[in-house]
């Protein structure tokens, strides 16, 4: 699971992690605005929410990733939960599911990054990929002429989802206490990945271990 303030990087971590572990990303925000999109009612309900910074609704987000979790490429890959549980109902929820993490990474940024970071944001929608005209400008001209930019992506939105975040944080991150790790999300993407990489390495490190011992 990866968790963090709005834009501290958790769709960038994930998108290196999924590179080297190929586990599936799974983002709540992602399935919200592909609900949106489909034009659906519960698409409606959710843009409502995330129109001002707060939290969907459990009855459309609880059903929506829990279905994609038990879908096989999760299963058999392993997941990679990105900006979801959100709040305390969520995370027992899922626990009463029977979905735990290895690890819990906390991604953590200051306040005053955070906003520069939204408003540069733009998204590629022909290979989702994530850029920032500052930090991590598009590679090309045509790529640079078809970024688009996220309806909750200005200032103002920003400041009431990080409110919201601030309401939760504290309540999820104490259903997860013995596996978190706290990342400092500050420094360039290349090494917020590198202190997530070593973590996500001795973890499987201490599996392999744990095989051994087992077959020995
Ligand atoms: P969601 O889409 O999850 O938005 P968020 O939590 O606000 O997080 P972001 O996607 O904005 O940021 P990020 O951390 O992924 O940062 P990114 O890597 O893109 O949720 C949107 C809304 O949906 C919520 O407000 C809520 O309404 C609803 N929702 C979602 N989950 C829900 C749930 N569980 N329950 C109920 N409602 C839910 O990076 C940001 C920018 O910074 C990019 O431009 C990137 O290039 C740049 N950048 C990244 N890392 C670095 C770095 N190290 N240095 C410099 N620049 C960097």
């Amino acid at each position: 699971m990866i968790s963090g303030a709005p834009a501290s990087g958790k769709g960038t971590q994930c998108e290196l992690i999924k590179k080297k572990y190929d586990l599936v990303h799974i983002a709540a925000g992602d399935l919200l605005r592909t609900e949106i999109a489909s034009g659906s009612d519960n698409g409606k309900r959710a843009k409502e929410h995330m129109d001002i910074g707060q939290l969907v609704p459990d009855e459309i987000v609880v059903m929506m990733v829990k279905e994609r979790l038990m879908q096989p490429d999760s299963q058999d890959k392993g997941w990679l939960l990105d900006g979801y549980p959100r709040s305390l109902s969520q995370a027992t929820k899922l626990q009463g599911y029977g979905f735990h993490p290895d690890l819990f990474i906390l991604l953590e940024v200051p306040e005053e990054i955070l906003v520069e970071r939204v408003v540069g944001r733009r998204l590629d929608p022909v290979t989702g990929k994530i850029y920032h005209l500052k930090y991590s400008p598009p590679e090309t001209e045509e790529i640079a002429a078809r970024l688009t930019q996220r309806f909750d992506d200005t200032e103002e939105k920003v400041k009431l989802r990080l409110h919201t975040h601030h309401q939760n944080v504290a309540s999820v991150l104490a259903m997860f206490e013995d596996t978190i790790i706290k990342v400092d999300g500050s420094v360039s993407k290349e090494a917020v990945f590198a202190q997530i990489d070593s973590a996500l390495t001795k973890l499987l490190e201490q599996r392999a271990e744990k095989i051994g011992s087992a077959i020995a």
